[in-house]
């Protein structure tokens, strides 16, 4: 053991020895420093030592590389692998004014310094469309992106940093950003955002041992502050990628919107760690537009003597914000303007961190929900986003939106306000914190069961909130798509119904009322899948519904024909209906409230709307003001016109018939029960 060790020992000792690492230090690009960088495309070295990789034009390339190739690998036959590397730089992207967004940068390894035939845009100059992914490439990237990718799923935020591995996709990608400790010592990820025009700080390494990429980016601070957790650590072995000698440098491209790459400083070393760069031996990302707070006193002095061009930059800057202003508030129709409930799209933005993918609290029939939080307020909201609508009658939509939102009651999601961007809607609610009744009920974490105290409360809010949309407000609102997953729950488990009246709205671009027929499966009234009808009895179908999913813990329709109320109906006929209740309860219930919930739901979800109650009746047979009366067997009602129809059937009518036969008409193959329609 010991002889091997020493064996192991007089083997590397002279290679460490030996080994020379390459290294070399950009502090700036300046006229003596030009023979060691190769210019391609439209890449220049500013007067002021930035290196400039792309211009204002659309679709160009830029490419610096390192004029002499690198070796890659040790010289000894005992290492087949692919050394490690290091490398830190200073970038910065400066969106152009004519058509901002522009594509992104990409540090390269590539065994050229020339890419014939590469393209510009998604490929980064580096690859083409028939060459991307060609593992003959031997390029290793990491790419610095401020658009989205160009095929589905890949590099899906817009502003991330992807490793690359001879293609455009990346093996890996993050949102642009860097994790900082707090006094906990957990981390916390702050976005960064690549095209500021901020200088940003970037530092790549390659652990050829290990096999490990990391990638880090910090905001541009006088000093060198490198966030200890990078924000990608990637298991790759380069070995396979990497030829003898490569060639490092930087790619850029822009595409029908541009931006300005900059390189503002940039070292590299094999084997060991890249040098620090000398952060006042830097130049500026020129222009600046931000404060020289960042910069070292000796900057500040040059900034200083220049600061009568500053001024006038500042002037002009001033106008064009007085001008943008202008004319966004020109783009807005006159009526927009007295709309109190209209949110601007840059609240709801900053507010959602941009829309995250990771702020996702809910998917629905026609949009993604995002959890976000006012910055103005600090106050939580819930942020609906309906993309592509098809609304035509915008004002009307705004009229119904602004009305909407004067609508308050303790059970109802409050609907604060909304705003409309090209063809997106945003729709922003107070936020609940304990999320839908229906994932308590069937997918709730932790083994949880909600208690049949807290479902008879809920189901009693339900009511309350209806019977104020129906009865109570200025106006009749029909609510059209009750069901478990448009209730919410707040903190003290108290019911909160949401998207109240939002579905009619989707009416008015529609061909006919009656043929569309909004709602989901399960929950829509017999007489509304026939005629296209609203009521406030077809919301009552739907509250009966809901009684009967609360009670039961079962979905309204299942597999295999499974049809909720005609199940209970069945139980009820046997004089067994307590049998229906959700097990889940143990058999923890007041007997009395459960007989009343299933049988007050077997009378709302019936066919007739006449037969059913009104939200007022319901509340006053929930609160035990009045008696309920007997369920009606439904077997001996003629249902269709001359048609005899035992239990069975009338109640597949009242439920999965009528989806059926709604499937056929409007939608085609919806196979979901819990599938929005209509919508
Ligand atoms: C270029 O920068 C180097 C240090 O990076 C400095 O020694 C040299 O004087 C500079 N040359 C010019 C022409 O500014
Ligand atoms: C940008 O660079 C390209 C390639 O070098 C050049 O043809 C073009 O004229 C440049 N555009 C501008 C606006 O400078
Ligand atoms: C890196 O270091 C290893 C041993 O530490 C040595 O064998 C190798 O030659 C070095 N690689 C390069 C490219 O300098
Ligand atoms: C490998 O050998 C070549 C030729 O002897 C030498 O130029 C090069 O610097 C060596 N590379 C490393 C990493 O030691
Ligand atoms: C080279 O990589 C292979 C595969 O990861 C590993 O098994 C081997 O030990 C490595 N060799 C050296 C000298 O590090
Ligand atoms: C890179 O290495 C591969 C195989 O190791 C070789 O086929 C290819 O020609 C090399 N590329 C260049 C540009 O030297
Ligand atoms: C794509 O790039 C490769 C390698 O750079 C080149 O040989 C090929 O001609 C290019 N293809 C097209 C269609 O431009
Ligand atoms: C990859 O590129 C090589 C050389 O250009 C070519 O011969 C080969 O067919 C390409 N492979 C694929 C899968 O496109
Ligand atoms: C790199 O890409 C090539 C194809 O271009 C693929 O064969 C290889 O598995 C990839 N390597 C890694 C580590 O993803
Ligand atoms: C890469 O990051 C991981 C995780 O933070 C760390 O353990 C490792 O030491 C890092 N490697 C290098 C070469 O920086
Ligand atoms: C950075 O550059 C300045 C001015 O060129 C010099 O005075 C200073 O010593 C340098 N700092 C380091 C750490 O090299
Ligand atoms: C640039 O300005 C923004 C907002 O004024 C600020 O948050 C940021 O820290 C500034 N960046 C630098 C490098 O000073």
């Amino acid at each position: 053991m010991v002889l091997a060790m020493s064996f192991a020992f007089l083997l590397f000792f002279p290679i460490v020895v030996q080994s020379q690492a390459t290294e070399f230090i950009f502090n700036g690009f300046n006229g003596s420093e030009m023979s060691r960088i190769s210019l391609e495309g439209a890449s220049i070295v500013k007067p002021s030592g930035a290196l400039k990789l792309t211009n204002a034009s659309n679709n160009v390339i830029g490419h610096a590389f390192y004029t002499n190739p690198i070796d890659m690998y040790s010289n000894s036959s005992l290492d087949p692998n692919a050394s490690s590397f290091s490398t830190s730089f200073v970038f910065a992207i400066k969106p152009s004014t004519s058509s901002p967004g522009g594509y992104g940068l990409a540090f390269t390894l590539s065994p050229s310094k020339q890419f014939p035939g590469a393209q510009p845009e998604h490929y980064l100059g580096i690859f083409n469309s028939s060459n991307d992914g060609n593992a003959s490439n031997h390029v290793f990237a990491v790419e610095f992106d401020t658009v989205k990718g160009y095929k589905e799923n890949s590099d899906k935020e817009g502003n991330h940093v992807g490793v690359n591995n001879n293609s455009v996709d990346s093996i890996i990608s993050w949102a642009a950003g860097y994790y900082e400790y707090d006094k906990d010592n957990d981390a916390n990820f702050n976005e960064l955002t690549l095209e500021s025009g901020d200088p940003i700080r970037a530092w790549i390494q390659y652990d050829g041992v290990k096999k490990v990429v990391n990638v880090t980016i910090s905001p541009f601070l006088e000093e060198e502050h490198k966030p200890t957790k990078p924000l990608i650590s990637h298991p790759i072995d380069l070995t396979p990628i990497l030829n003898k000698t490569m060639y490092v440098g930087f790619s850029a491209a822009t595409g029908q919107k541009t931006s300005f790459h900059y390189i503002l400083g940039w070292s590299f070393s094999m084997n060991i760690t890249a040098p620090s760069l000398n952060i006042s031996q830097l130049p500026l990302p020129p222009p600046m537009e931000n404060s020289s707070s960042a910069y070292k006193p000796q900057l500040k002095v040059v900034i200083a003597s220049l600061s009568a061009i500053t001024l006038i930059l500042l002037g002009i800057l001033f106008f064009f914000t007085c001008f943008k202003k202008m004319v966004q508030h020109h783009s807005l129709e006159d009526w927009e303007l007295d709309c109190p409930h209209r949110f601007q799209y840059k609240d709801l933005y900053a507010a959602t961190k941009g829309f995250k993918e990771t702020g996702v609290i809910g998917v629905g029939g026609f949009g993604a929900v995002y959890k976000g939080i006012v910055p103005a307020t600090g106050s939580e909201v819930a942020v609906k986003k309906i993309m592509h609508n098809s609304i035509q009658g915008m004002r009307e939509f705004a009229a119904e939106i602004e009305s909407l939102g004067r609508l308050r009651h303790k059970n109802l999601v409050n609907l604060q306000g909304w705003c409309k961007r090209k063809n997106d809607l945003l729709i922003v609610y107070d936020y609940i914190p304990n999320g839908s009744l229906d994932s308590l009920i069937f997918k709730p974490k932790n083994n949880f069961v909600l208690t049949w105290d807290a479902r008879y409360n809920i189901l009693k809010g339900i009511a309350a909130g209806l019977l104020y949309l129906h009865e109570e407000w200025e106006q009749v609102v029909i609510h059209r798509d009750v069901k478990s997953s448009n209730v919410l729950i707040d903190a003290e488990l108290n019911a909160r119904l949401g998207d109240f009246g939002l579905a009619r709205l989707f009416d008015h671009d529609k061909l006919s009322h009656t043929t569309n027929v909004v709602g989901t499966i399960g929950y829509i009234a017999p007489e509304l899948a026939r005629t296209g009808k609203v009521s406030t009895s077809s919301d009552v179908f739907a509250y009966g519904i809901l009684l009967l999913e609360v009670a039961t813990g079962r979905r309204p329709i299942g597999s295999s024909n499974f049809v909720l109320v005609d199940w209970i109906m069945e139980c009820h006929q046997l004089g067994q209906i307590l049998d229906a209740l959700d097990p889940k309860l143990n058999s923890n219930y007041m007997v009395d409230e459960a007989e009343l919930v299933l049988e007050l739901g077997l009378l709302c979800s019936h066919h007739k709307p006449e037969a059913r109650p009104t939200m007022r009746q319901v509340t006053r047979y929930l609160s035990g003001d009045d008696p309920l009366p007997a369920v009606v067997d439904w077997g001996s009602v003629d249902f269709h016109s001359g048609g005899e129809m035992n239990s069975r059937n009338l109640a597949v009518i009242s439920g999965y018939m009528t989806t059926t036969s709604y499937h056929s008409s409007s939608i085609g193959d919806i196979t979901s029960s819990s599938i929005d329609a209509g919508r």
